[in-house]
C-alpha cells in the first residue's frame, strides 16, 4: 500500500450491514483505487451482487404455491438508484417503485416502460403527479381523502391503491423503521375512503401496505396477518363496486428469511383471487449487498476516531435505525484474509464536518494500531447510504466506482 506518513496505510475489512466481507477480488480493487491516489469516501459496486440480488428475489418469489403463481419485482428505487442494479432489474422482467419526478424520468430513461412503474408514494406533489399523468403511469397508491382529492384534480387517469395501515411488530424502538406511524388507513378509515373515491370517480384497484423498513422483529404470523387483512379489505372493495386488480404487499423482506418466503407466501397465494397480480416493493434487500464503502480515517485520539464519512454523510442510517456495522466479536480483515489479532481499541467514530453532532457509532472495536492514513472498508453498504447523505459543509460526496 502506499505510504501515509512514517508506516504504510491499511486496509481494514469489516463486515457492515451484511455477512459478506469484500472478496479477494474485490480487495484488489479498492486497493487500487487507493493507490491510485483516492483520499476521500468511495463506494464500489460489485456487478456480479447485483445479479446476484435480482435472481435472489426472483429464486424466492416467482412460481409459488400449486398455482405456480408470481409476486412481480418493483424495486424500490429510493433505497438505491445505481444504475448497474436497475439494469439487472430490468433484464430480471422487473419494474420499480419511484416516489418522484426524478426517480421516475430516470427509470423511463433506462427502459422502463409506464406500467412496470407504480408511483407508490401516498402523499405526492402536484407537479410530480402530472408528470406521471403525462407519462402514463398509472398505478399509485393513497390513504387520505386529501390524496383522492388531489390525484383527482392532478392525476385523473390514476389507478389507485388504498395504502394499509399494518402493527409493526417492535416499531421503530425494534430496529424497524416503521412507516405506518406516518402512512397508511387504520382499520376502520378505508370506508370513508373508498366512498369519497366512489363520490370522485376515481378507479380504486387494490390495496398496498408497507410492514416495516428493516424489521428485527418481524415474525410469520405478522406476514400472515398483515397479507390476510389486505384481503379484507380487497374484499371490501369489491362490496363498493370497484373491481380490485392489485395487492402490494411492499417493501421490508429480509434475506434471513429465505427460503421460508416460497412456503408461506405460495400458501397466501392460494387465498387470493387469480385476476389479483401481487406486486413487492423491496429495496433494502436487494440493494444492501451490492456495495463496499471505504472510508479514511483522519485522526485518532484517545477513544475518538474522525473518518472521511459521517452522520451527515453516508452513516446516517447507523444511529437512526439503532444498527451495528460491525458485530463487536468480529475482527477486521487484511487483504489476504487474515484477522486483525492485535489489541482492540472501543472507540467512537464521527465524520468531518464541523459538527461535534456528526457522530454514527459509539463503542466500536478498531484495532489499537489504526492511524491516520488507514482505510476502513465496510460491505453490504448499498442501501439508504448516498441517497440520505446531506452536503453540511459541502464535503465531497463519495466517489462511486464499479467493478
Ligand atoms: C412505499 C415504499 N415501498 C418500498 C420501500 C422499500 O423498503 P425496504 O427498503 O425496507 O425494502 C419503502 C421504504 O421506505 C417505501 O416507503
Amino acid at each position: 500500500m502506499a505510504s501515509q506518513g512514517s508506516s504504510p496505510s491499511a486496509v481494514f475489512y469489516c463486515r457492515g450491514l451484511s455477512e459478506r466481507v469484500p472478496d479477494k477480488e474485490e480487495r484488489a480493487e479498492i486497493e487500487k483505487i487507493i493507490d491510485d491516489g483516492e483520499e476521500h469516501t468511495f463506494y464500489v459496486t460489485n456487478t456480479k451482487e447485483c445479479a446476484a440480488s435480482v435472481k435472489w428475489f426472483n429464486d424466492h418469489f416467482h412460481g409459488l404455491g400449486t398455482k405456480k403463481r408470481s409476486i412481480e419485482l418493483r424495486y424500490a428505487v429510493k433505497c438505491q438508484g445505481q444504475r448497474e442494479l436497475l439494469k439487472c432489474v430490468l433484464a430480471g422482467g422487473g419494474g420499480v417503485d419511484c416516489a418522484s419526478i426524478a426517480e421516475m424520468t430516470k427509470c423511463l430513461e433506462m427502459g422502463f416502460k409506464p406500467d412496470q412503474i407504480v408511483f407508490s408514494n401516498s402523499c405526492k406533489m402536484a407537479s410530480h403527479m402530472k408528470f406521471a399523468e403525462a407519462h402514463g403511469i398509472r398505478l399509485t397508491a393513497a390513504d387520505s381523502i386529501s390524496e383522492l382529492q388531489a390525484i383527482k384534480r392532478h392525476y385523473p387517469s390514476a389507478k389507485v391503491m388504498l395504502r394499509m395501515w399494518t402493527a409493526t411488530p417492535g416499531g421503530t424502538a425494534g430496529g424497524a423503521l416503521d412507516l405506518s406511524k406516518k402512512f397508511g388507513a387504520r382499520p376502520g378509515e378505508m370506508a370513508a375512503l373508498l366512498s369519497a373515491a366512489k363520490e370522485l370517480g376515481t378507479d380504486i384497484v387494490g390495496v398496498s401496505y408497507h410492514g416495516g423498513s428493516n424489521p428485527a422483529k418481524w415474525e410469520e404470523a405478522y406476514l400472515v396477518s398483515t397479507f390476510e387483512a389486505a384481503i379484507g379489505c380487497l374484499e371490501e372493495q369489491i362490496e363498493f363496486g370497484f373491481t380490485p386488480e392489485y395487492l402490494d404487499i411492499g417493501g421490508g423482506q429480509a434475506r434471513r428469511f429465505g427460503p421460508k418466503y416460497r412456503e408461506l407466501f405460495g400458501k397466501l397465494l392460494e387465498k387470493l383471487p387469480e385476476n389479483v397480480r401481487v406486486l413487492a416493493e423491496p429495496g433494502r434487500c436487494l440493494a444492501k449487498p451490492i456495495q463496499t464503502r471505504v472510508v479514511r480515517v483522519m485522526r485518532v485520539r484517545e477513544n475518538d476516531v474522525i473518518l472521511s464519512d459521517g452522520y451527515f454523510g453516508g452513516m446516517r442510517s447507523q444511529r437512526e435505525y439503532h444498527q451495528h456495522y460491525l458485530l463487536p466479536a468480529k475482527r477486521p480483515e487484511a487483504r489476504d484474509g487474515s484477522e486483525y489479532s492485535g489489541k482492540m481499541n472501543v472507540v467512537t467514530l464521527y465524520g468531518p464536518t464541523c459538527s461535534s453532532l456528526d457522530w454514527f457509532q459509539k463503542d466500536f472495536p478498531v484495532p489499537a494500531s489504526l492511524k491516520p492514513g488507514d482505510w476502513i472498508a465496510w460491505s453490504g453498504m448499498g442501501s439508504y447510504v448516498d441517497k440520505k447523505s446531506s452536503r453540511f459543509n459541502d464535503m465531497p460526496q463519495a466517489t462511486g466506482y464499479k467493478m
